[in-house]
């Protein structure tokens, strides 16, 4: 969660800019009376810094025009920027910095103070017009000194990390003197409010408000029609809150809206369409509110919005086709909102657009022709019910696309081979769809970026062309179930260095080669997963030994004989094994406790004959059915089966009696599937 909200703040507020007022030319000691120098120098000395990470303070001093991020003005220092200096620890109450009187400017943004509080100091700089301290890793109560403040135009005290609390002083005391406030940020400072208070407080304290963002504050609804009288309001954020109300049409009433976010709010009822149609609107964020019901208007042709997301909302009615007056979009998020029918064509009129995402809808037309949308970087239409061919997408003009997921519609005919020659396509996804006809992958590439390629669940056919071992960059590689036909040779695989996931199960193919060569196991790519069941292998791929950062490994379905090695229960990240469908005669002995990590062992349907494996506590999933393993059922067997979900050891041939351990058991756990027993 905490995650999250990090990224998603840093998404939301990456547009603004402070401190464009204040001039960016760098004192000089001819600027700086020597009274001025001596605090800078006094101040430098006082914090606690790490000299190779500073740029600035590490300078000062040094030569006559050293003293980056200082402002001057008249000999009297005006600005001073300190803004990741990786200064640690407090600032000192007789710090120096509170002796320069003429500051105007003071960012001490990104630092870590340790969770200090926030110099009351702060209120001997009276001249102050912009303070920004956030992410400077202060912590507890905000000072009501700081209310002293009163020509402060920008105030920053948002975080990443919810560390600072404004409960005495409340928010009203904190700002209700500071009338010349523009922006106000307090991302992640805890203020319990209600709606009624801090709207109140806003509308009462700093009419001339334009920016307001306070995401995650603790803030509850509603939104209070107070607000209205900060009529220059232009960007309001409120992510992250749960204020659990409605959302007020009064909200189209700011004549200067520029951007809206209620990310996360728990926002219910119907959305105001009259919002969509605030012709300065440029950024609408309604995501993650599942309660929220959208109507989609007749968007004005002349709309200044560039990005909407409505993911995880309800849209009522139909995907509208005025969505394509919406000619200045650069990204589009519908992600789960309940839309079904069709992809409006007018969306080809969508030209600017770089981002496009309605997965998980229920939208069944065939896909657009984006090629004029030059600009698309991602396309994600995955999980819905899609039909048609892809091959007159116009995919060759989409020179900027970097992701593509097209993955669970109903998508048929061939695979574009223009898809591949995209110079920075990273991702395809193209899986559970029905494409067929033969992999054609043109081999001409030099620059090629491709990381992620999913085909899997389709219907193609023929060989694979040894042109896609050209897709060097190459992370995870599924061709699984599909109609391929002929072979393929595992040591191909050594030139992938990058390599880490690897799904050819019941792809038709059939893997050769798997005998030890001249090759050494150091030149086979570093496995996370490898998928390589119903591959007609007839032994265990020789390098895999070596293989310490595998986690699943499939190789069920395959004609596999002898012994199951030692060194598999020793692989020491693995979790996920499946020799299960194979002709396996023998563990080799002695055997060896399972590698702490191993949690699903699939070993069914071979022909191990003698002993059972030791069980382990982690296990969760453990098959040993239809085998012919002879031994004596362990006594504390029961021991190991309150974690399990699936657990069985039928059809073999046990000798004894069920031990007391498993009854005891059955009484506590609860099974997915009953034990059977077979014994003789
Ligand atoms: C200063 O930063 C460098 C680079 O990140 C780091 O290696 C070093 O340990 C830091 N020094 C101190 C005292 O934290
Ligand atoms: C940070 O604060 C803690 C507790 O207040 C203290 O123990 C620690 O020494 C401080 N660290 C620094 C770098 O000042
Ligand atoms: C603050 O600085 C003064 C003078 O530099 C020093 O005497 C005092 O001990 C410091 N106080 C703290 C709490 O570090
Ligand atoms: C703040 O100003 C007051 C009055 O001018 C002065 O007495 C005090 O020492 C100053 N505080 C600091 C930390 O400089
Ligand atoms: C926020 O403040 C309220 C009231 O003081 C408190 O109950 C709550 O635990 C605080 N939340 C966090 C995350 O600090
Ligand atoms: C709103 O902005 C306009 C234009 O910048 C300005 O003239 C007006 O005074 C502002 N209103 C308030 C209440 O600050
Ligand atoms: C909001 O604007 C509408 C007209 O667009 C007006 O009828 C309504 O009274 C306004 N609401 C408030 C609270 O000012
Ligand atoms: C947008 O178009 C409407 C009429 O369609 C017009 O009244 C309005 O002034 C236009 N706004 C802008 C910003 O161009
Ligand atoms: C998708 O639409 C089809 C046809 O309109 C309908 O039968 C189906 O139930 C819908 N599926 C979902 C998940 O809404
Ligand atoms: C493999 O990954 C590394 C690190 O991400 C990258 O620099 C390198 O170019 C990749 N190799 C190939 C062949 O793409
Ligand atoms: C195997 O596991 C058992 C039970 O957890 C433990 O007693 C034994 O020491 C382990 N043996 C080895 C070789 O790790
Ligand atoms: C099971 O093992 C016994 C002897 O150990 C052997 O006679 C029998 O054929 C085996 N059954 C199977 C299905 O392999």
């Amino acid at each position: 969660m905490k995650g999250s909200i990090i990224s998603w703040l840093l998404l939301a507020v990456s547009t603004i800019s402070i401190f464009s007022d204040v001039a960016a030319t760098s004192a000089s000691a001819e600027c700086l009376g020597a009274d001025q120098t001596s605090l800078l120098l006094e101040l430098r000395d006082s914090l606690v810094f790490n000299t190779s990470l500073s740029t600035k303070l590490v300078r000062w001093g040094r030569s006559a025009s050293s003293w980056s991020g200082v402002t001057c003005e008249d000999g009297l220092v005006v600005g001073l920027d300190l803004s990741e200096e990786s200064i640690s620890g407090g600032i000192n109450r007789s710090s120096s910095l509170f002796k320069l009187k003429f500051l105007r400017s003071l960012n001490l943004a990104v630092n870590d103070f340790n969770y200090s509080a926030i110099p009351s100091g702060l209120v001997n700089l009276s001249h102050l017009v912009h303070l920004d301290l956030s992410d400077g890793q202060f912590g507890g109560q905000i000072p009501a000194e700081l209310s002293r403040l009163t020509k402060l135009r920008t105030l920053d005290l948002s975080s990443s990390y919810s560390s600072l609390k404004l409960e005495k002083p409340s928010l009203r005391s904190l700002i209700g003197d500071m009338g010349e406030l523009r922006e106000l940020y307090l991302d992640l400072v805890n203020m319990s409010s209600e709606g009624s208070e801090w709207c109140n407080a806003l509308s009462s304290s700093v009419p001339k408000l334009e920016v307001l963002s306070m995401s995650a504050c603790f803030l509850s609804g509603p939104i209070d029609a107070s607000l209205l009288s900060l009529a220059n309001l232009s960007i309001i954020q409120l992510d992250f809150n749960d204020l659990s109300t409605t959302v007020p049409s009064i909200l189209a009433n700011f004549s200067n809206l520029k951007g809206l976010s209620l990310h996360d709010c728990g926002l219910q009822g119907e959305f105001p369409q009259k919002v969509f149609q605030v012709e300065t609107l440029q950024t609408l964020y309604l995501s993650d509110n599942p309660l929220l019901q959208v109507s989609l208007p007749d968007f004005p042709k002349n709309s200044s919005l560039d990005t909407l997301s409505l993911r995880n909302t309800n849209i009522s009615g139909s995907f509208l086709d005025s969505i394509g007056n919406l000619r200045k979009l650069l990204e589009l998020d519908l992600h789960n909102c309940s839309l079904s029918g069709l992809i409006p064509s007018s969306m080809e009129n969508l030209l600017e657009l770089t981002f496009l995402d309605l997965s998980s809808n229920n939208l069944t037309s065939s896909l657009p022709s984006y090629g004029a949308s030059r600009n698309l970087v991602y396309i994600d239409l995955s999980n819905n019910a899609l039909t048609g061919q892809i091959t007159s997408v116009g995919w060759e003009d989409l020179l900027n696309l970097e992701g593509l997921d097209l993955r669970s519609n109903s998508l048929e005919g061939d695979i574009p081979p223009t898809l591949f020659t995209l110079p920075l396509l990273e991702v395809i996804n193209l899986s559970n769809n029905r494409f067929s006809g033969q992999l054609i992958i043109n081999p001409n590439v030099s620059s090629f970026r491709l990381q992620m390629l999913d085909l899997g669940g389709n219907l193609l056919q023929g060989s694979i062309l040894a042109s896609i071992f050209e897709l060097r960059g190459l992370r995870d590689l599924s061709l699984s179930s599909n109609n391929f036909s002929g072979s393929m040779n595992i040591n191909a695989l050594q030139g992938f260095i990058n390599l880490t996931s690897l799904d050819l199960s019941y792809s038709g193919l059939s893997i050769k080669g798997m005998a030890s060569t001249s090759a050494t196991a150091f030149s086979f790519p570093t496995f996370e997963q490898l998928h390589l069941a119903s591959c007609q292998l007839q032994t265990l791929p020789w390098f895999l030994a070596n293989q310490s950062f595998l986690t699943s490994l499939d190789l069920s379905h395959n004609y596999i004989r002898g012994e199951i090695p030692r060194w598999i229960w020793t692989l020491r990240n693995l979790q996920l094994l499946n020799l299960s469908s194979n002709f396996f005669e023998d563990l080799e002995t002695p055997l060896r406790n399972l590698t702490s990590t191993l949690q699903v062992v699939d070993l069914h349907s071979n022909m191990l004959r003698g002993n059972m494996l030791p069980l382990q506590s982690q296990t969760i999933y453990f098959d040993f059915s239809s085998n012919n393993i002879t031994s004596v059922i362990p006594d504390n067997i029961g021991d190991y089966l309150s974690s399990m979900v699936f657990f069985s050891l039928s059809k073999n041939n046990f000798h004894g009696s069920i031990p007391k351990s498993i009854c005891k058991a059955a009484y506590s756990i609860l099974i997915t599937k009953p034990f059977e027993w077979d014994y003789s």
